[in-house]
């Protein structure tokens, strides 16, 4: 099938339509290269220190760790499966066995690399925006 210029503008259109999605309550939306926003909601809601795990199956952890909001991601660096958050704070991968520390730090194998830390803001609505690559 071949299209016009035209055609290709309102097919690309409505891709881009069909690519902003909402995941059990949480609004994402996807580019082309996998990357997507994700909208975790009110920054009020993660006031207290700690782990918010509720994330992982979209790619990340929220930390509140010494006042500053951080997005660390939940996928093993090893073969990409989803990460558990332990009760001190420290990740699990149910896959292999890795773990990783507080900060993402590998502290147990077959995993040799740190979990990275996503990027973050919170946009003039006061709501926490992630950006996560490469998980669906
Ligand atoms: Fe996590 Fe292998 S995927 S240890």
């Amino acid at each position: 099938m071949k299209l016009n210029r035209r055609q290709f503008v309102i097919l690309s259109a409505g891709l881009l339509a069909g690519c902003a999605m909402t995941k059990t309550g949480i609004n994402s939306q996807a580019s082309a290269t996998g990357e997507r926003t994700i909208d975790a909601g009110p920054a009020d809601a993660f006031r207290e220190e700690g782990v918010y795990d509720r994330f992982r199956n979209q790619g990340f952890f929220l930390i509140r760790r010494d006042g500053r909001l951080l997005a660390l991601s939940s996928s093993c660096t090893h073969r990409s499966c989803t990460l558990s958050a332990g009760p001190d704070r420290t990740f699990i991968c149910p896959c292999h066995g890795s773990t990783f520390d507080a900060k993402g730090a590998v502290t147990k194998g077959p995993a040799q690399k740190d979990l990275p830390l996503l990027p973050i803001r919170i946009d003039d609505r006061g709501r926490v925006l992630v950006q996560v690559f490469g998980t669906d």
